[in-house]
């Protein structure tokens, strides 16, 4: 395949197949990147391409977050993340994600109003909760509280897509999957559920669920907060990852926000995907348990024996921004409230020895987000079983916005993509008794 750009204003890339060339539209995003448009090659070609695990497959075109994996760049909606990590919140990032643009004054006040108007459960929801075991992992319960919470909404899709009730719902379910994460984890505990307060803003009103009990509320330092914030901040959006993905295959069938999110929950808890934080901190102590200095690791995951979760990326081929600014955030987190964690530690160590070893270099293997973001968590006083609830609360403002960006293409169509056969050819029933 040539790819010729010097004589028309439109390049094109062609593809010779059985002697017969055919061109083929490359597109061109507003970062540079380009794409060769293959939407006519089945009806030209009778071809299809294969991509196992999408590694070249651009599935859409999108307006939301920008990486460039090579350089190490993050951006949501082209301002860049180390920016909104110093300087915004939360709140103000998911209304971007989700908008656009970043809020006035007005429409931040707006937005707050609609995520504390919509922040209560419906009560009923209450008795859902009593059906888990203890034992349930709370990635389980928040998929199934949020498919569940669509029943207490009857007529989501009545109609089609609307913007106004979409703003609402959009708020309903970034308020209210705080809500529900929290719940999980005192049903978990056996605790009683505790209320969110109107006063307190998002990430407050979580840990208050979190932690305090009916008669004493939990005192909330504002250095605990505000790396709670961070964490989610950096997870708001991620483009096409495969929570991501999910959603919008979900959605793309033109089913409701709440199914569409639920979805997204379940394909994040995976251990490759958001499950990445807990099996870090999982592979963190077993290496401390074990009284390994990382050396005995780092072989074993060379041999590919173990795997050294919280390092490599799909995209990154480079330090991921949002491990940069997390590995900081643990240190300046630890440093203010006084205390080490041994963890942190190893995962340096690790990090050290893997960065200078061939092996990694040659991949091209650094730490990803999940790396040190357990870090973090245990340090906020997050149960590990809760840590990938908050990657799926953090993500919560990109789905949203990959619902949105589906549903107001009037182009899009259902996700529906073909494969290569591989199974038996024709072949013919035979009765049971003849089978020998
Ligand atoms: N430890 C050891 N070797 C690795 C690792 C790792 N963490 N990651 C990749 N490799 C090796 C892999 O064995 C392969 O080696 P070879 O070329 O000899 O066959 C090579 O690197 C390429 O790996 P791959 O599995 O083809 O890469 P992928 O793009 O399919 O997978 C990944 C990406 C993130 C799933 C993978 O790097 C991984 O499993 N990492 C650990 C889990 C993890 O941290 N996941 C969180 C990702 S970031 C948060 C998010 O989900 O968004």
């Amino acid at each position: 395949m040539s790819n010729s750009e010097a004589t028309t204003s439109s390049p094109v890339a062609r593809l010779e197949i059985d002697g017969k060339v055919y061109e083929l539209p490359i597109r061109r995003g507003t970062e540079g990147e380009r794409a060769i448009d293959i939407s006519q090659l089945r009806a030209l070609t009778g071809c299809i391409t294969l991509d196992d695990g999408y590694a070249n497959t651009g599935s859409c075109q999108s307006a939301i977050t920008f990486i460039d994996g090579e350089k190490g760049i993050l951006r949501y909606r082209g301002i860049p993340i180390e920016e909104l990590a110093e300087h915004s919140t939360f709140v103000e990032c998911a209304y971007l994600i989700i908008y656009g643009n970043l809020p006035t004054q007005r429409q931040l006040s707006r937005f707050s109003e609609l995520l504390s108007d919509h922040q209560m459960v419906h009560e009923d929801m209450k008795y859902h909760f009593e059906g888990f075991p203890a034992t349930a992992h709370p990635m389980a319960i928040l998929s199934s509280m949020i498919n569940a919470s669509s029943c207490f909404y009857p007529g989501l899709m009545a109609g089609g897509y609307n913007p106004e009730r979409f703003e609402i719902q959009a708020a309903r379910l970034i308020s209210q999957v705080r809500t529900i994460a929290a719940f999980s984890y005192r049903k978990s505990r056996g605790l009683p559920i505790i209320y969110p307060k109107r006063a307190y803003k998002y990430t407050q009103n979580f840990l208050h669920m979190m932690f305090s009990m009916p008669n004493e509320d939990y005192p909330l330092d504002p250095e605990v907060v505000r790396a709670l914030d961070l964490v989610l901040l950096l997870h708001a959006d991620h483009e096409q990852n495969c929570s991501t993905a999910t959603v919008r295959t979900v959605a793309s069938s033109r089913a409701n926000l709440f199914a569409s999110a639920a979805a997204g929950v379940c394909a994040l808890w995976g251990p490759l995907h958001g499950g990445a934080n807990q099996a870090v901190i999982e592979m963190l102590q077993a290496i401390h348990d074990e009284g390994d200095d990382g050396t005995k690791f780092i072989e074993a995951a060379k041999s590919k024996k173990r795997r050294l979760m919280g390092f490599g990326h799909r995209v990154y081929k480079n330090y991921d921004p949002r491990a940069r600014i997390i590995k900081k955030a643990c240190d300046d987190l630890l440093a203010k409230l006084n205390t080490t964690d041994p963890l942190l530690d190893i995962a340096k160590r690790l990090e050290e020895a893997a960065i200078h070893d061939d092996y990694f270099i040659e991949r091209k293997l650094y730490p990803n987000v999940d790396f040190y973001s357990g870090i973090i968590m245990r340090a906020v006083g997050i149960p590990l079983e809760m840590f990938t609830v908050i990657f799926a609360i953090g993500r919560m403002p990109g789905w949203i916005a990959n619902y949105k960006e589906i549903m107001e293409n009037s182009e899009s169509r259902i996700y529906r993509p073909r494969q290569l056969y591989i199974g038996q050819t024709l072949r013919h029933y035979v009765p049971v008794e003849e089978r020998g």
